[in-house]
């Protein structure tokens, strides 16, 4: 609806007067509107995300504005309890006439709004990070080093949510491990899953110490965790930073850069077995791997995906010469799966060679598959290339977020080190960075490793391990004071 006949100057004043006013009232009864059409389209929490002046929002309020003078004219903000702009009492009729009216603004805000809603998933994706958030973070210290490490990871954490201003940490520290076991009889207390299940990660340390045996203290904590939550993702990245020491000859710092995905859930690893006739001469011991076409699958196609959103080859590690079950199944899915990602140049390697390749040629590597035993030893042989336990870290992802994915240095509780201040704790850190980029903040993932490299690079404070005199608790501060920076 529009004005009709031609307007005089007085008109004109009123109309600017008018206008103003008019500017206010839609700018409220659109934003009114629009965040109700945010949250059905963002669901909740989205309106926040609708800032007035930086989103498209803005720009389609000017064109409505334009567009629909006369009818917007017509309606009051809403804080005014909405209406007609008329003074005095409302007749029946003008309830009636506002009724309508408002029933057609929201027609046309909602036209408008539905012309840019794809504009404005964009603007709510990039802002989402933005907004101010709480994460929430179960912390399990666990045994030996542990503690001392996470400390250094939760300090850098804390400190780029001070400086991000956009999010913060919220940590819960769960008091499980060997000491809880020897005074409990558990590693973690019986609803421990169902504690830890509400939280949005989880930040280990490491479990096991002697004096509880390791299959019940791992298997009672660590592998109860990635197997209850169904984190069959173990991402490991294997990547030699600049100024970190590396023990092969003839190798640029370039050459050793790749990801492991680690299959998490079963193998190897299934706890399927049995120990017969125990005490006697025929006493044995089965343990059997469970490769199920939906564990493989699962964890080849991430890889393939991974691969092909990264331009990056994809190598397949089995043994299906010796396993002729289990591996020949792994060999016939990475092959299966390929079909479907024909993009991605591949190869498959004898885990017996491919050892030798991290060591004599770890250039070959890119984007790494394998199985749950074979991504255990070989991350370990990764660390050893690049840089140490010190700097190695790996991510327990349940990709569906149906649970908590865990965050994790990938070394052990270093009994030798323990309660020493010697421990690095650049792991633990660049977990932290793993759980960032999980988070969806991949900008501060990405200034964390680039935090390590200049740490590493400068030599001013390092731990033991890396030729340095510093202590552990001297290593979080010295990371945050490069991030400030
Ligand atoms: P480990 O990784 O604890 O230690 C191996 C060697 O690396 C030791 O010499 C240790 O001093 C050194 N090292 C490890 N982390 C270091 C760090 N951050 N800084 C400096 N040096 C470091 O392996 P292990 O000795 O075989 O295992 C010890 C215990 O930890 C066992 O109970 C084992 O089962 C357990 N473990 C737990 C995890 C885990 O919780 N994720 C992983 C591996 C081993
Ligand atoms: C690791 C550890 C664990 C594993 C052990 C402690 C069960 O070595 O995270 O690499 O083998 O997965
Ligand atoms: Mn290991």
């Amino acid at each position: 609806m529009s004005h009709s006949g031609a307007m005089s100057n007085d008109d004109n004043a009123v109309m600017a007067n008018s206008d103003k006013q008019n500017e206010v009232i839609i700018d409220a009864q659109f934003l009114r509107l629009s965040f109700r059409w945010a949250e059905s389209l963002f669901g909740k929490g989205a309106p926040f995300i609708l800032g007035r002046e930086e989103s498209a929002l803005w720009k389609a309020n000017k064109e409505l504005c334009e567009n629909n003078r006369y009818s917007m004219r017509r309606m009051n903000p809403p804080w005014q309890g909405g209406g007609v702009s008329h003074s005095g009492a409302m007749s029946n009729d003008d309830n009636t006439a506002m009724a309508d009216s408002d029933k057609q603004n929201e027609a046309i805000i909602d036209a408008q709004f539905l012309r840019y809603k794809d504009v404005l998933q964009k603007r709510c994706a990039e802002r989402k990070a933005s907004v101010m958030q709480t994460y929430k973070i179960a912390v399990i210290a666990g045994d030996g080093i542990g503690p001392e490490v996470i400390s250094e990871g939760k300090k850098v954490l804390e400190g780029i949510a001070g400086l991000d201003g956009g999010f913060r940490a919220e940590f819960t520290d769960f008091p499980w491990g060997c000491d809880y076991y020897l005074k409990t009889g558990r590693m973690m207390e019986e609803n421990g899953l169902e504690k830890l299940k509400g939280f949005d990660a989880i930040y280990l340390g490491a479990v096991g110490y002697p004096g509880v045996p390791d299959n019940v203290s791992l298997g009672g904590l660590l592998l109860e965790i990635r197997r209850g939550f169904d984190e069959y993702i173990n991402l490991r990245p294997v990547k030699l930073l600049k100024g970190a020491p590396c023990p092969l000859k003839d190798v640029r710092q370039e050459d050793i850069d790749m990801i492991v995905v680690r299959e998490n859930s079963e193998g190897e690893y299934a706890n399927v077995g049995a120990r017969l006739f125990p005490g006697t001469p025929q006493e044995m011991a089965l343990q059997t791997g469970v490769f199920s076409r939906k564990g493989c699958e699962r964890v080849i196609r991430y890889a393939y995906e991974l691969a092909k959103r990264e331009h990056k080859t994809l190598t397949s590690i089995s043994k299906g010469n010796a396993l002729g079950y289990s591996m020949v199944f792994w060999d016939q899915i990475f092959k299966e799966v390929g079909e479907e990602y024909p993009e991605v140049e591949t190869s498959s390697l004898l885990v017996d060679a491919a050892s030798m390749f991290f060591v004599k040629n770890p250039g070959r590597f890119q984007v790494v598959v394998t199985s749950n035993l074979f991504g255990d030893i070989l991350t370990d042989l990764g660390a050893a290339i690049a840089g140490g336990m010190g700097l190695a870290a790996g991510a327990n992802l349940n990709p569906e977020k149906t649970f908590p994915s865990m965050f994790e240095p990938i070394h052990g509780s270093a009994p030798d080190i323990a309660g020493k201040g010697l421990a690095n704790p650049l792991a633990a850190i660049w977990s932290v960075s793993q759980m960032l980029d999980f988070f969806g903040h991949e900008d501060w993932g990405r200034r964390v490793i680039d935090a390590i490299e200049t740490l590493l690079v400068e030599k001013k404070t390092l731990t033991p391990d890396l030729g340095g005199r510093a202590k552990t608790s001297d290593i979080g501060e010295a990371i945050l004071e490069i991030l400030r920076h």
